[in-house]
């Protein structure tokens, strides 16, 4: 009897631990708390690319500043300013390239995009998204990559959010998805081209990471 006790505590610690995937579309998954193991190396190596490239927040072509901080790291980083959205080798801010692609960062991309079905990923580009409380990003496809074959990987990291997962259409009615810190979504093939976005942040503070969620989306873009 306390031996079967011992095992079943045992057996739901690690189911506890065991990362879930939720299936959200035919070809998009939520892998929860996959992230986790790799936290110990990615904050750091993220505290050394915001160093060299730090969050800014740009204006889109219409002329809005988004809520949300940007930097990229990788051989591509993404930019917008009053003439367009695009990729570049060059942080426009710097002048500079922009910060290499952190190991612990691909490694982790590539993990997961395997655990998804797309066990070929090589990205090129990593965006950093910086929330603040109240911060938000609206519905919107990525469709600057050069093709979509490759899919989309994003790591939810610090505070809570809901993401929208919506459809082709912008006026797709979207899935709510809570993601936590250590969350992986990763979605490609038929579910590359979805609408999506981000629900204004709550207040809060991260143990790790204090008043903010950062979110890694990594691509394969050029
Ligand atoms: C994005 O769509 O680029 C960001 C999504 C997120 O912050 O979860
Ligand atoms: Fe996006």
């Amino acid at each position: 009897m306390p031996n079967n006790f011992t095992a079943e505590l045992f057996a739901e610690a690690e189911l506890q631990q065991a990362p879930r995937t939720e299936q959200v579309g035919p070809q998009a998954f939520v892998l929860r708390g996959f992230a986790l193991p790799w936290i110990e190396r990615l904050v750091p190596a993220l505290r050394s690319v915001l160093r060299a490239a730090p969050f800014r927040q740009m204006v889109t072509p219409g002329g809005f500043t988004m809520s949300v901080g940007l930097s990229s790291c990788g051989q591509l980083g993404w930019t917008t300013d009053r003439s367009g959205y695009r990729y570049t080798g060059i942080d426009p801010q710097s002048g500079q390239p922009w910060p290499a692609m952190p190991e612990a960062f691909r490694e982790l991309a590539q993990a997961a995009a395997t655990e998804a079905s797309f066990p070929d990923f090589a990205p090129d580009a990593c965006l950093i998204n910086h929330y603040v409380p109240g911060a938000r990003m609206s519905l919107h496809q990525d469709k600057n990559e050069r093709d979509f074959s490759a899919p989309i990987v994003s790591v939810s990291l610090g505070l809570p959010a809901v993401f929208q997962l919506g459809g082709e259409q912008r006026g797709d009615r979207p899935l709510r998805v809570p993601l936590q810190h250590g969350d992986v979504l990763v979605w490609g093939g038929v579910d590359r081209l979805r609408y999506h976005g981000v629900l204004p942040l709550k207040d809060g503070t991260h143990p790790l990471l204090g008043p903010r969620r950062i979110n890694l989306t990594f691509r394969h873009a050029g």
